[in-house]
């Protein structure tokens, strides 16, 4: 899993099998080593634990190749005032990755939510978008180079395109229309050229008619900047996954591979799986979180390469999802690889499969 340094290329089960499947000879004679196709596993991490919990660093180290500051580079966290760029907590984990030999994705630089109260009181066409373009000069010009990877734009698609339309609504939309997208991406590709620049949203995972309405938005989005000649790089699925929903394999095959076909690399961002639907009983409910994960993982890698597979946080501990989708017997939730007490779960061993 810690690829700080790169392995030497193993000839993966999958490759063999797949061979033996193939009926190629070539599985079962010796063979050259062939690249390990496998994403690099991801964290997102919580200051809260990074700062108190000495055993959350020590997985990271041990277990994880990206490291994504889950909350510190958003505006929420950098730009208390107008004038005012905080870095502290992106350096310190920025500086932890880099310490450790891990790899860096950053998220985000355009979001419609959590932005700073002065942000939301913005006005005019021309000073929104002056501050959007000074945010994203200086944000990724400070961490040009150490940072591969940008959460570019996030959730810029509609909840449900079918009910308002493709775009999300918000400060960035709302003045600059569908341009607030091209203005990141042209921004963040002037200043950074060697990073790469990813779309990021959720609910891309089922094949109900708003996921596939949601996917078709992505799609158009990105021909739009192709169209431009602005660059773009991948799409980061997010992968909170629901126990209660399966995947559409077929429907999330294909838009894969009409990603790949348009040049772009596909990650997963944010992957955990809300729980509040499964029983309370905490075996059948790890079992039942990782044979989400697990169906997802199996549909999407089917696809092609992914380059990434992030968990969005590592221990049930701290997750988003206790309060967002709170269960009704008031249990906490178990959507993350490691229980409460940083123990490794069945959803661990389901990441390790898809992962390097
Ligand atoms: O750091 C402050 C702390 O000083 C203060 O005492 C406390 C009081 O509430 O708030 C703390 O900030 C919180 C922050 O997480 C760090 O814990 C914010 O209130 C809280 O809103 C913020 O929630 C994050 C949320 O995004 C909004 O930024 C979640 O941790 C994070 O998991 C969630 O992640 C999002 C992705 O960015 C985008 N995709 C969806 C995903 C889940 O919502």
């Amino acid at each position: 899993m810690n690829k700080a340094d790169p392995k030497p290329k193993l000839l993966t089960r999958r490759s063999v099998i797949a061979g033996i499947g193939a009926g190629a000879t070539w599985a079962l004679a010796p063979q050259p080593v062939l690249a390990d196709t496998r994403a690099r596993f991801g964290v997102a991490v919580h200051l809260e634990p990074f700062r108190n919990e000495p055993v959350f660093r020590e997985l990271l180290i041990r277990h994880a190749s990206l490291i994504a500051p889950m909350n510190a580079l958003k505006w929420a966290s950098l730009r208390h005032t107008k004038g005012e760029f905080d870095f502290g907590g992106a350096d310190e984990i920025v500086n932890f990755a880099e310490q450790n030999g891990k790899r860096i994705h950053g998220h985000t630089l355009l979001w419609y939510g959590y932005n700073p109260v002065w942000v939301e009181q913005l006005s005019g066409e021309r000073r929104v978008e002056r501050e959007l373009i000074n945010h994203i000069e200086t944000v990724v010009d400070r961490y040009k180079g150490r940072i591969e990877t940008w959460d570019v734009v996030n959730e810029v698609v509609a909840h449900d395109p079918l009910d308002k339309g493709p775009w999300r609504k918000g400060i960035w939309h709302d003045y600059l229309g569908p341009r607030h997208v091209d203005i990141a991406f042209k921004t963040a590709a002037q200043v950074d050229p060697s990073a790469r620049l990813f779309i990021n949203d959720y609910d891309l995972e089922d094949d109900s008619p708003r996921t596939k309405a949601r996917q078709e938005a992505i799609l158009r989005i990105v021909q739009r900047l192709q169209d431009k000649n602005i660059p773009i790089h991948g799409v980061g699925l997010q992968a909170h996954l629901y126990a209660e929903r399966r995947t559409g394999r077929e429907n999330l095959v294909r838009f894969v591979e009409r990603l790949k076909a348009l040049g772009l690399e596909v990650a997963v961002t944010e992957l955990d799986v809300i729980d509040w639907k499964l029983s309370a009983d905490r075996e059948r409910r790890d079992r039942g979180v990782a044979d989400t994960a697990n169906e997802f993982l199996e549909a999407i890698t089917s696809a092609g390469t992914l380059r990434n597979i992030t968990s969005w946080g590592l221990s049930d501990k701290y997750s988003w999802i206790n309060e967002t989708f709170p269960r009704k017997d008031s249990a906490r939730a178990r959507p993350l690889p490691f229980d409460e007490n940083w123990q490794a779960k069945p959803l661990f061993d389901v990441i390790r499969k898809y992962t390097a």
